[in-house]
């Protein structure tokens, strides 16, 4: 039985599809006080069934919801509970960067471990996250299909990716486009919103450019990339990334800037979620658990 958490209603609906599993009638409630409360209605597991929870986190609500889903299912007597984290929020406070600071994603993935048999997260932003799990969560990668809603004359295209570290996501959209040249920004960040980005030496005249990251977040990112692009003379400029966070005005930033569009896949169920990660998740469900 799959159970959605709030955020992953649509991508949850998909998998149970092609699974062929049953959905269970998740509610959402929330407490004068503001508590939250996720429930997974009235289902009696028939015996050696697994719960496949699917719930992203892009709040801190979504945490706990994701507990609550998990603790609920064991209650309904599920003697399995997968755990699917389609996007994992609190990923990129993978250390403490000052003195002070808590790692946050080892805490997140702390408690959400005491609730599950199996973790199963899409492109988290450092893969060694997954070791904060215990057991260690398994890492897929959902990048080979942002190939899909890209426009099918793209000409000469260059895939860039805003940073070293996300030249593997450029290079697998590369290889499933079949297609042009990967090259990488360099980029310094500042802090949450302020970011500095490099001019990569490609020449990207009259070429249409894909910068491809894991996450655009409040699209600071990308808006001076595709900037930096279109003063290079580039003809289109796309951005596309595996979770279309897309935070506060990071759409405007984006259209200010002159892309000519925004993809994402619905691991953060966005309008601008143009393909599924279902496949991805459905695969390495069968495959792995
Ligand atoms: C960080 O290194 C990530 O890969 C993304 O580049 C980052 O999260 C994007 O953030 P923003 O959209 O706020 O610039």
């Amino acid at each position: 039985m799959i159970l959605s958490g709030r955020h992953s209603q649509s991508l949850a609906a998909d998998l149970a599809a092609r699974l062929d599993d049953p959905l269970a009638p998740v509610a959402f409630d929330r407490f004068p006080d503001g508590e939250v409360m996720a429930s997974i209605g009235d289902v009696t597991p028939t015996g050696g069934e697994r719960a496949v929870v699917v719930a992203s986190t892009p709040t801190s609500d979504a945490h706990i919801e994701l507990l609550q889903l998990q603790d609920a299912a064991r209650e309904a007597g599920f003697e399995q509970v997968v755990t699917v984290i389609p996007y994992l929020g609190y990923a990129r406070q993978d250390e403490s960067f000052e003195p002070g600071e808590p790692v946050s994603a080892r805490a997140v993935a702390r408690a959400i471990s005491t609730g599950a048999d199996h973790i199963l997260t899409i492109d988290p932003h450092e893969t060694d996250v997954c070791d904060f799990f215990e057991p260690s969560a398994t890492a897929v990668s959902a990048a080979g299909r942002l190939a899909e809603p890209l426009p099918d004359d793209l000409a000469d295209p260059l895939f860039l990716s805003p940073d070293a570290g996300a030249t593997g996501l450029a290079e697998t959209v590369n290889e499933a486009v079949g297609s042009g040249t990967v090259d990488y920004f360099e980029k310094t960040r500042h802090s949450g919103t302020e970011v500095d980005v490099s001019p990569s030496d490609a020449s990207v005249e009259g070429r249409d450019v894909v910068v491809v990251d894991d996450i655009i977040a409040t699209g600071s990112t990308m808006s001076q990339a595709v900037e930096i692009l279109h003063g290079g003379g580039a003809n289109r400029v796309f951005v596309t990334c595996v979770h279309p966070l897309l935070a506060a005005n990071a759409v405007t930033k984006l259209s200010r800037a002159g892309v000519d569009g925004i993809y994402g896949t619905d691991t953060i169920e966005r309008p601008h979620s143009a393909v599924s990660a279902a496949p991805v998740i459905a695969d390495a469900l069968e495959e792995r658990f």
